[in-house]
């Protein structure tokens, strides 16, 4: 999974994705810090981990051993249909390395894992006042599905 963007960018250093191990929990405990300003501990992180590697895995954007972004997947078996359902629940790259074609590298590394996976749809939830966003996953074929909704319990 490794991209040089074409082009005029061509000179840009190599993106590398790979999946993140729990030795890799402090650095996925600071991306998801920056992103939504709370994190488990970098301990009950790498627990957690291991408790969800078979449901969900944490890809992460390196450039010259830099974490530059990450991707956590969810992939659930459901009863509503015979292919397991997959959802992105955490996408972020930092500011530096951003369009740079980062998450464009984790979203193809997300679709691979879900096509291996068999899943033939990859669902994701944004916030509709996250215009960039938006315009990020439109650029990278999600189009407008249903509206989220939530109840704190
Ligand atoms: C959204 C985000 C993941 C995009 O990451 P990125 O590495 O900059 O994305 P890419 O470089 O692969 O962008 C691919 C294309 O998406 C579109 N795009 C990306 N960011 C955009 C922006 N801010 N405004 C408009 N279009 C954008 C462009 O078409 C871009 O291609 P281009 O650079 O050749 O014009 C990044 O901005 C981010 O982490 N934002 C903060 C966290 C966030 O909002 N996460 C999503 C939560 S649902």
């Amino acid at each position: 999974m490794r991209r040089k963007r074409p082009g005029p960018q061509a000179g840009a250093r190599a993106t590398i994705v790979r999946q993140a191990q729990v030795e890799d929990a402090g650095v996925v405990h600071s991306l998801l810090l920056e992103f939504n300003g709370e994190a488990l501990p970098p301990e009950a992180l790498a627990c957690r981990m291991r408790q969800t590697s078979q449901l969900e895995t944490a890809l992460l954007a390196e450039q010259e051993g830099h974490a530059a972004g990450l991707l956590v997947l969810r992939i659930v078996p459901t009863i509503s249909g015979a292919q397991d359902w997959a959802e992105i629940t955490e996408m972020y790259v930092r500011p530096a390395f951003r369009r740079q074609g980062t998450g464009s590298a984790l979203i193809r590394a997300a679709e691979e894992l879900c096509r291996a996976h068999g899943c033939i749809e990859l669902n994701l939830l944004v916030d509709p006042e996250n215009l960039e966003a938006q315009a990020f996953y439109g650029a990278s074929g999600f189009c407008r599905d249903s509206w989220g909704m939530l109840r704190r319990i």
